[in-house]
């Protein structure tokens, strides 16, 4: 008998050791990928100075950013769960804690469209895979705004990934999260559309709106990163949007209640922000959706 304690015993020891080490393993893992230093150089982009280009930054900014980083780029502590994770997402502005006062051009773009922070390292969450294709303009534009909007003082402290959270991260349970490991950094991004109702365009404002990270890399529906979200519908005519009408779609990512009476939940599926897209983009975007291919829901 008591053999066979001292045996079970041993091998609880043992197993107890492997996970120990498959955990610490994990972790190294990622600070490893975490620590890497990329050696990219940003692709050129022409800051505008004048008042046009910076209400169009103001419109891109406000559509696209500043659900994560505030309305007055004052950023906000974006995921702060004390097991896992603190991961603010930065004040943009020059005021304390902001990055506005030392970043340089080249920073911004290596920041927004290669996911790379100035010493290099990635960032995390940012999803810069979609800011990749924003056009030379577009980018500029934005950049301009940024410069130019006034300083908020706020200073949300050093990101800080927990033991757990480097294990979560490196078994994949929030997807992608380290965008510059899958951008294609020595690529030109392909020359965007004309500004039109057009698919096309259409096309371009859902690929820099980053619809795909919850909707599925092919718009029919998949599950959202979000710990807590719904399954993001399928965006496809496999889905309820076959049914809909231009009116239909507009009024949803005005109100988030959809024609079947679902209110949206703002948490989960950003409508506030792509809400305020003019009548004509949400037009281009919807026409984008119809023209994609009749998709099957996957199984959730
Ligand atoms: C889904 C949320 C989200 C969206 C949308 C988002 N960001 Fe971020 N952003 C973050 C987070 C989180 C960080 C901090 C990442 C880190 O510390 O690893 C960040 C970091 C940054 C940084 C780098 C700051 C630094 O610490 O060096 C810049 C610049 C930036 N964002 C600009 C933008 C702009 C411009 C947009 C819109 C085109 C945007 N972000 C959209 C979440 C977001
Ligand atoms: C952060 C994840 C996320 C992003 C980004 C996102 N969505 Fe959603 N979306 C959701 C979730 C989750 C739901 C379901 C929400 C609910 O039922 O409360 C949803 C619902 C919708 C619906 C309602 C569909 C239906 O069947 O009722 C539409 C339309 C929609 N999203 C369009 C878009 C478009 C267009 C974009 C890009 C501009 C986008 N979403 C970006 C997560 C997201």
């Amino acid at each position: 008998m008591k053999k066979v304690l001292k045996w079970i015993g041993i091998i609880f020891a043992g197993l107890l050791a492997i996970i120990i080490i498959v955990l610490i393993g994990l972790n190294i893992s990622t600070n490893t990928r975490l620590n890497k230093v990329y050696d990219v150089a940003p692709i050129e982009v022409n800051i505008p100075s004048d008042a046009a280009a910076i209400e169009r930054g103001a419109y891109i900014y406000s559509t696209t950013c500043a659900g994560c980083h505030g309305e007055n780029l004052e950023g906000t502590a974006f995921f702060d769960d004390p097991t896992i994770a603190y991961i603010p997402a930065t004040n943009l502005t020059s005021g304390a804690g902001g990055i506005g006062s030392s970043y340089s051009d080249m920073d911004y773009v290596l920041a927004i469209q290669n996911g790379i922070a100035p010493d290099g390292t990635p960032l995390i969450i940012m999803p810069s895979e979609a800011f990749w294709y924003f056009s030379n303009e577009d980018l500029g534009a934005l950049i301009a705004f940024l410069k130019s909007s006034p300083a908020v003082d706020n200073n949300l402290g050093e990101r800080d990934v927990k033991f757990m959270g480097k294990v979560l991260l490196a078994i994949g349970a929030f997807g992608e999260v380290i965008y510059a490991e899958v951008i294609e950094h020595d690529q030109l991004p392909p020359e965007a559309p004309p500004r039109a109702s057009t698919a096309e365009y259409g096309e371009y404002l859902i690929t820099i709106s980053h619809c795909i990270e919850c909707h599925g890399e092919n718009l029919n529906g998949g599950p959202s990163p979000e710990p807590g979200a719904p399954f993001s519908p399928n965006l496809t005519p496999g889905g309820v949007l076959a049914t809909w009408s231009t009116e239909d779609f507009i009024s949803t990512m005005r109100t988030g209640m959809t024609p079947l009476g679902h209110q949206l939940d703002k948490n989960f599926m950003p409508y506030e922000e792509v809400g305020r897209m003019t009548d004509e983009d949400l037009y281009a975007m919807f026409l984008f959706l119809q023209s994609l291919p009749t998709l099957a829901t996957p199984m959730k």
